[in-house]
């Protein structure tokens, strides 16, 4: 379906006349007028909630919204992907990585074949080969027990496991390392080698295609580092992958034990879900992944059986329309306030922004927008930081404030959730200059705060495996809902390769092989490089 068509369906006009009347109503007389307004606007799901009702909404703006996701067939959609249907139509793939946390014995088929008893099979692989490098029943070649582990990866291959990894901290065994190399600056795995023995680590390479030029990169420099300090034979007992690509795997000398197949309907950007996750298994164990696949599962069973109305990637999604759409809202922000889940606004950004940032329809017609602009930070950070922004600037930027009820010790936890709730409490109801007391009249405009500015927060009991698992997933299910209403390609990334074919023709050229770029600015820039280089 068409921009063109959503635009003029009347669930769209019946929102763009809403939204007149509600630019009209602050937040504050919503709350003034509604005392249930948290229970009118908050659900829970497991150790989830999500209170919503600090946005610019009524049950008339829900009930709008829902119109609309009725009319973009949200529904159809999501059942759509479920059945295992090409709905990736710009690459003809089925988007299933649903299956990868199928922990039930339903079937789940793409192209008449189900594909559980391989996901099954990988699973069992995983823990059998994580079991036997954690219990040092496989081990380096020089026979030393593995104690390192490095994963080498990028986008989804990086971010998630990293993510991931990272919260789940707690559960990781203190006697093994691990660390994520990404970036084919050398200067990166050079840091992270220095104080590796090469005899105890084993690398992971993930890589759904093996072609990504940053990931090879580094696989070649840390096989070249094991070659030089163990020998050449040592390759097969210190490197692991995780491919679509099994022919380049095989190639690189990967133990056949150690390569862990996966399929092209998972995106990289859901892959953390596959084998894709054996750096964190490897870290925390295998149970401790498989109940973050259980958390996830229980967020895909609540979306795809709840009813639109309560359905909470349905509800998030749709809020993100009605201020992208309606009221021009550029970005979003995720705030986590819990040192636990620092990296989710990194992750968050390749699931969102490389999924949604598209600027045609499947049909190929210009959107007028798309996916926000996602950015985030640490909640207590980035007060000190951005937040300024967000209360005062001149733009309207939703906020995502993502905290636990338990970490830490108890004194911590309450100065956490204080700001964190105080914030959102900011953002709704700012501050009038007849509010602002004892300071000079001039000052008034520059310590009152317009307010009105939304926020959800969404509330984990504790950052676990099981609520990690849902929250990422609530997230992905947030942004394909999105991606429906806009009628957009959400599992597509075809913005992404310009860049990397031109600079596979720019590196000839600033090794002085290659033809001369095509204009005076990468000329001056290659050039300058050059230079600097003593060419
Ligand atoms: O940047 C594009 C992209 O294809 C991402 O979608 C993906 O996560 C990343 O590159 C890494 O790809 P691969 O796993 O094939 O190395």
């Amino acid at each position: 379906m068409s921009t063109a068509t959503l635009t003029r369906l009347p669930a769209w006009t019946a929102l763009a006349d809403h939204a007149h009347v509600m630019a009209d109503r602050p937040m504050r007389a919503l709350f003034a007028a509604e005392p249930k307004r948290f229970d009118n606007f908050s659900r829970r799901l497991g150790p989830l909630l999500v209170d919503y009702s600090k946005h610019r909404i009524t049950a008339e703006t829900m009930t709008l919204l829902m119109a609309l996701a009725r009319a973009r067939d949200v529904e159809g959609g999501r059942a759509a992907m479920f059945a295992g249907q090409r709905i990736n139509v710009t690459e003809n793939r089925a988007v299933l990585h649903v299956a990868l946390r199928n922990l039930s014995d339903r079937a789940m088929a793409v192209d008449g074949q189900d594909v559980m008893p391989d996901v099954r099979a990988v699973r069992a692989r995983l823990k059998s080969f994580s079991e036997a490098v954690r219990s040092g029943a496989r081990r380096g070649a020089t026979g030393k027990p593995i104690r390192h582990i490095v994963n080498i990866g990028i986008g989804g291959s990086h971010l998630g496991p990293m993510f991931v990894a990272d919260a789940l901290k707690d559960h990781q065994r203190p006697d093994l390392s691990l660390d994520f190399v990404s970036n084919p600056d050398r200067t990166q795995i050079d840091d992270v080698l220095k104080s590796l023995d090469p005899a105890a680590t084993l690398f992971v390479i993930s890589s759904k295609t093996f072609t990504t030029v940053e990931t090879m990169a580094n696989a070649h420099v840390a096989q070249a580092w094991i070659k030089g300090t163990l020998g050449n034979a040592a390759v097969p007992h210190h490197f692991a992958a995780i491919s679509t690509n099994l022919k380049a795997v095989a190639a690189f000398g990967i133990d056949p034990d150690a390569v862990f197949p996966m399929w092209d309907w998972v995106g990289g950007r859901y892959s953390l879900w596959s084998a894709i996750g054996l750096s964190v298994i490897l870290a925390c164990g295998y149970d401790v992944f498989a109940a973050m696949l259980a958390g996830a599962e229980a967020m895909d069973r609540h979306f795809e059986q709840a009813p639109l109305e309560q359905n909470l990637p349905v509800i998030l999604a749709l809020l993100g329309i009605w201020y992208t759409d309606f009221f021009a809202a550029p970005a979003l922000a995720v705030l986590p306030y819990d040192h636990r889940l620092r990296l989710l606004p990194a992750h968050l950004q390749q699931v969102d922004m490389e999924s949604n940032g598209k600027g045609v329809t499947v049909d190929g017609t210009p959107i007028g927008r798309s996916g926000p602009i996602v950015f985030g930070g640490g909640g207590s950070d980035s007060q000190h930081s951005f937040f300024q922004l967000l209360h005062q600037g001149p733009h309207l930027i939703p906020c995502d404030f993502v905290v636990a009820l338990q970490g830490g010790d108890q004194a911590s936890r309450d100065l956490l959730l204080a700001n964190a709730f105080a914030q959102t409490e900011a953002l709704m109801r700012g501050r009038s200059q007849d509010e602002v007391t004892g300071t000079a009249e001039v000052l008034k405009p520059h310590r009152s705060f317009s307010g009105n500015r939304p926020s959800t927060t969404i509330v984990l009991d504790a950052v676990t495996p099981a609520s990690l698992g849902m929250l990422i997933a609530l997230y992905e299910h947030k942004v394909f809902v999105q991606g429906l209403i806009w009628g957009v390609d959400s599992f597509d990334q075809w913005g992404v390769e310009l860049g990397k074919e031109l600079a596979t023709g720019l590196l000839p050229a600033l090794r002085g092989t290659g033809a001369a770029p095509r204009d005076s600015s990468t000329a001056g820039l290659v050039a300058t490089y050059r230079a600097a280089r003593g060419d």
